[in-house]
């Protein structure tokens, strides 16, 4: 009987102690065996979303292939992707099958991914099928969030989508392909968030007790003071960001992220428009050992050339708002791709010589 209980009192710290965040040492020791992180979101450019980048009938190895390709041409390792779980509840052995097959293709190129679970962004009514064509001139006019608005307001539904994160992420816990586990992309974006934070906190619950290999992040893309901020940080083996805003601002949001003593991504910048762009920002991100993860590769059906709230039947942009390259692989800026094809690949430790 006593033994019983020194057993499970035992089996109890073995098992917080595997499932726990990392410790700042822990985060700062993996991040020194990487390279300094430099990607793009990916998407390819003949899928409007997620579902139609990874449906059977509409996985597009070419596309994906010839785009990764380019990807690694232009210095890049790690790319940012989402899933969506209605995929995993369709067939999740088909699904893992063509995550698996993804992931043969970006270590061929030597790109790690981020998988990104959910996000609150676009539109709010996610089906399986066939996806809507772009409306033209409107930028991502197909995106689903995921859930959808009618699974968010539905809790008794959130137990797939806790089902879904820890059978993904259990059947991924060992794979090094894999970089980083982005758990909610930009919860405040469907602006409900007392709605969406309390289903993060289930997320992240069923997330660190897949036990995954990989760390965990969720990205704070507004004001750190706000409660959401404070428990994204609180969560994030390895702090992720989003800051589209001109270098200043980005900056004085770097300096209040530094404080937590952890490695720092960036995962969505670019919005040239706007004052952010692949001169401003990546000199800035390479030398303070910041992973530099941009908005969108190559232009196609999100047509997210096109700046945010740009109406139907909008007139292609004289400066694109995101991406690099056209669908063809030539570059929208040849400045920026000799830029990017120049940059010196480092380590995080190693002292940074060209800037
Ligand atoms: C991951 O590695 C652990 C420890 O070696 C092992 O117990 C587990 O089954 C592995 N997971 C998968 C999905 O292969």
């Amino acid at each position: 009987m006593k033994d019983r209980h020194l057993f499970l009192i035992l089996l109890y710290f073995v098992n917080n102690g595997y499932a726990a965040r990392w410790t700042e040492t822990q985060a700062n020791e993996w991040y020194e065996q990487q390279p300094w992180f430099i990607g793009t979101n990916f998407i390819p450019s003949t899928a409007i979303n997620s579902l139609e980048m990874w449906q059977s009938e509409t996985f597009d190895i070419e596309t994906i292939s010839r785009e990764l390709s380019w990807a690694a041409s232009l210095n890049m390792n790690l790319m940012r992707v989402y899933l969506h779980h209605l995929l995993w509840q369709q067939n999740a052995d088909d699904f893992a099958s063509r995550i698996d097959k993804f992931l043969q293709i970006s270590s061929q190129n030597n790109i790690q991914i981020i998988f990104v679970l959910f996000d609150e962004c676009h539109t709010p009514n996610p089906k399986l099928g066939l996806q809507p064509i772009p409306i033209p001139g409107v930028h991502n006019s197909g995106w689903v969030r995921d859930p959808g608005q009618e699974m968010l307001l539905d809790q008794t539904k959130w137990s797939v989508l806790q089902q879904y994160t820890a059978d993904i992420i259990t059947r991924f816990q060992n794979d090094t392909r894999i970089a980083l586990w982005d758990l909610y992309n930009e919860p405040e974006c469907s602006q409900q968030v007392p709605i969406v934070l309390p289903l993060l906190k289930l997320v992240y619950a069923a997330a660190i007790s897949a036990n995954p290999v990989q760390p965990l992040t969720v990205a704070p893309a507004s004001s750190l003071s706000e409660e959401l901020a404070q428990y994204e940080i609180s969560i994030s083996d390895v702090i992720t960001f989003h800051n589209y805003a001109p270098l200043a601002d980005t900056m004085r949001m770097v300096e209040q992220l530094k404080t937590f003593n952890r490695p720092l991504i960036c995962t969505e910048y670019l919005a040239r428009t706007a004052g952010s762009t692949i001169f401003t920002h990546i000199p800035y991100f390479y030398s303070n050992n910041i992973g530099s993860i941009n908005w969108g590769l190559v232009s196609g059906k999100t047509q997210t050339i096109y700046p945010w709230f740009s109406p139907e039947g909008a007139p292609t942009p004289l400066i694109w708002f995101h991406d690099i390259l056209h669908a063809n692989g030539t570059p929208f800026s040849v400045y920026e791709v000799q830029f990017l094809k120049d940059l010196k690949p480092k380590r995080q430790n190693e002292i940074m010589l060209k800037y």
